[in-house]
């Protein structure tokens, strides 16, 4: 990580995550900021509602010999970084394992998190987050909300983002299991074929959901399975 962020910011982009990767080979340490994208994008190629009133940034850190079996805490600070912000707020955030942060059990934000690997350390990352702030969310009020909706106040999305991008910067990836939802509860998982019913006991260190489920404890990748929304 270089001492100095230099920040970039713009009324629209397609994807701050795409213009971030396109600033790589600069080799600086680099935050891109945009009031609205045309092109944004979750996980697994899912695209990401991106309306004017939200909070689209992506930050691109270099690293120095870090191992890329550690790459989860990257994952980790992203997702306490935003949890450890809107509980300033005094809102009561969760993560849904891995990545998605939910408060009064819909979807606030999402994260998408684009790492580059030489040999087996992470040479870069692009963590790109979309908070929802008090942008519109049209045809998504009963699996999302933002946060307007939950304080009842309109806050500028630049005094949220100045308070994030500090904790992204600071490192908090200790704090993530403290905001890990759903731990002790059953919940339904589901791979491409098949679903179960398992109870959440934690995660390990190199990001996989620990469950117990009927052929006992088990580790999955988040590439296996995901948490249905059903029930949550
Ligand atoms: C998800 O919920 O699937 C992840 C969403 C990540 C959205 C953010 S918004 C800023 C950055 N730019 C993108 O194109 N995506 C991420």
């Amino acid at each position: 990580m270089n001492d100095t962020l230099i920040r970039e910011y713009f009324e629209e982009l397609p994807s701050t995550n795409d213009y971030a990767k396109s600033k790589r080979n600069e080799g600086k340490d680099l935050l891109v900021v945009a009031k609205r994208q045309t092109g944004g994008r979750g996980t697994k190629g899912r695209s990401f509602s991106s309306e004017e009133g939200g909070s689209y940034l992506s930050l691109l850190t270099f690293y120095d010999g870090f191992p890329a079996s550690k790459a989860f805490a990257i994952m980790q600070n992203a997702a306490a970084a935003t949890c450890e912000t809107l509980a300033a707020l005094g809102l009561s955030p969760k993560i849904k394992w891995p990545n998605d942060i939910f408060v009064d059990g819909k979807k606030i934000c999402g994260i998408l998190i684009e790492n580059v690997f030489s040999g087996s350390f992470v040479s870069s990352s692009v963590v790109g987050i979309g908070l929802n702030v008090y942008n519109r969310l049209d045809g998504l009020e009963d699996i999302a909300t933002s946060i307007e909706k939950c304080t009842g106040k309109r806050y500028a999305v630049e005094d949220i983002e100045r308070e994030l991008v500090a904790r992204l910067r600071l490192g908090v990836d200790e704090k993530y299991a403290g905001y890990l939802g759903w731990i002790g509860r059953e919940v339904t998982l589901e791979t491409g074929t098949e679903r179960l019913r398992a109870y959440v006991l934690g995660v390990d260190e190199g990001g996989n959901l620990i469950a117990r489920t009927q052929a006992g404890e088990r580790r999955f990748s988040s590439a296996e399975v995901r948490i249905s929304k059903e029930g949550l």
